[in-house]
């Protein structure tokens, strides 16, 4: 469900139609609900409810500050994956205690920077990561908390390229050797291992692959404890799977997966955290874009927009399927035809949708991608020097810019020009 309906046959952010936001930032840009963002955060965290928990927003997905702010304020922890999330979601006010660390090339400094600006834990993916970890932990001279993520090579069923789990992925240590690497890092002394973190993949539409998952991770807590480790902590990753079409998709809701994950390890008594994303801010966002020409083709007709792939790369990148729909609401009886949907950057691969079935649009008229919340404004570049897109943040009959889209001079500029030209 999210908060991005027709009133009065035009497409409103909450209450704010869209044409006013178009109007006052210009287009293309993306558009957050408040209200959609914190009633999934709420789905998540009343699903745990049954014990001690974290729901620590995987903050990759989309990580404005303002929303970040908005969740942490419901109480949301962080995941983060680089230095430079670790310092955004600081800045944003989320107390170092409720960020975790994931990822498996965390430098020397990024780790540094974290152990000086407060971390909950970190997830450590390697041999190698933990003894850096060790070492730095022992110049600032504090223990560091530390899960270690195992891969238990089960098959998410997702896209190759954001499925995490099996494994030939680059993801954790494999699950076979983790008595060993637990050894390891007991034996290591500044750091304090507590728990256990597993993450499969993204986009998972079902709960199966889940469960293989936590039923390894539950096997493998009570081996960890009976070698002697106070395992207390299981951080179950993100990865639970949104409809981006309306009709066919019906992944498994938050309460079902807290459910699932009392059932496979809420007998061990850990904590338990997760880190979703996309479920928090995909169906949280819409991209919307103006038409700048109805073209006809050989044989098929082209809708070409001022949004394109630098803007939302999900469909090049990884044939997704976005739902794109016309801001006026069309009458009901609309006779639909079949459109290409393309940007305007100079390739082929710049093109959103093939022969997608949509009531006629003029240009000058605007279309909103929707499930875009997540994984879109993170994953935009600069390419064909197009600004960065605006983000803008809705709340009620309130919106506001939380990002302006930059000058030319301000993009232009930022190239530095040697000496000797
Ligand atoms: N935790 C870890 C360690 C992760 O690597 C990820 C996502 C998450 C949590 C959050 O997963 P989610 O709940 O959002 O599925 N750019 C791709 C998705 C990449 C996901 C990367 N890792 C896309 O647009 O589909």
């Amino acid at each position: 469900m999210d908060h991005f309906l027709y009133q009065n046959g035009v497409l409103h952010a909450e209450d704010v139609p869209l044409p006013e936001i178009a109007a006052a930032v210009g287009t293309p840009f993306y558009v957050y609900s408040t209200a959609t963002l914190l009633r999934h955060f709420t789905l998540f965290d009343e699903a745990l409810n049954w014990t001690d928990h974290l729901v620590c927003y995987a903050m990759k997905a989309a990580s404005n500050q303002a929303i970040l702010k908005t969740l942490a304020q419901a109480g949301a922890g962080m995941d983060v994956v680089s230095g430079g999330e670790y310092l955004r979601a600081k800045a944003a006010g989320v107390p170092g205690d409720r960020i975790v660390f994931s990822g498996v090339g965390k430098t020397a400094e990024e780790i540094h920077m974290a152990l000086t600006g407060g971390i909950r834990q970190f997830n450590v993916e390697s041999e190698p990561e933990m003894v850096v970890l060790n070492r730095v932990a022992g110049e600032v001279g504090v223990t560091a908390p530390i899960t270690i993520r195992v891969n238990p090579d089960v098959d998410a069923k997702t896209h190759a390229k954001i499925a995490t789990g099996k494994s030939e992925n680059k993801f954790g240590i494999p699950i076979a050797r983790a008595r060993e690497v637990y050894a390891m890092a007991a034996a290591m002394e500044h750091l304090d291992v507590i728990g256990i973190d597993v993450h499969i993949g993204s986009q998972l539409t079902e709960l199966g692959p889940f469960e293989q998952a936590y039923l390894k991770v539950a096997e493998l807590t009570e081996q960890l404890r009976a070698d002697g480790h106070d395992i207390r902590r299981l951080d179950l990753g993100g990865g639970l799977g949104i409809p981006y079409t309306r009709s066919n998709e019906a992944p498994p809701l938050p309460m079902e997966f807290g459910a699932l994950i009392q059932r496979t390890v809420g007998h061990l008594g850990c904590e338990i955290e997760i880190e979703p994303g996309r479920l928090i801010a995909g169906n949280a966002g819409l991209m919307v874009s103006g038409v700048i020409y109805v073209k006809s083709g050989e044989g098929r007709d082209f809708l070409i927009l001022d949004g394109a792939m630098n803007d939302l790369i999900r469909p090049a990148m990884y044939e997704a399927y976005h739902d794109i729909i016309p801001v006026t609401e069309p009458a009901p009886g609309t006779e639909q035809a079949p459109f290409d949907i393309v940007g305007p950057v100079c390739e082929s691969g710049d093109t959103f949708a093939k022969q997608r079935m949509m009531p006629p649009v003029a240009a000058g008229e605007l279309v909103a991608f929707r499930s875009a919340g997540a994984y879109g404004a993170v994953m935009s570049s600069e390419y064909n020097t197009r600004p960065l897109i605006p983000e803008v943040l809705v709340k009620g009959d309130q919106y506001a810019v939380i990002r302006p889209r930059p000058t030319f001079d301000e993009i232009i500029n930022r190239d530095t020009i040697p000496e000797w030209l």
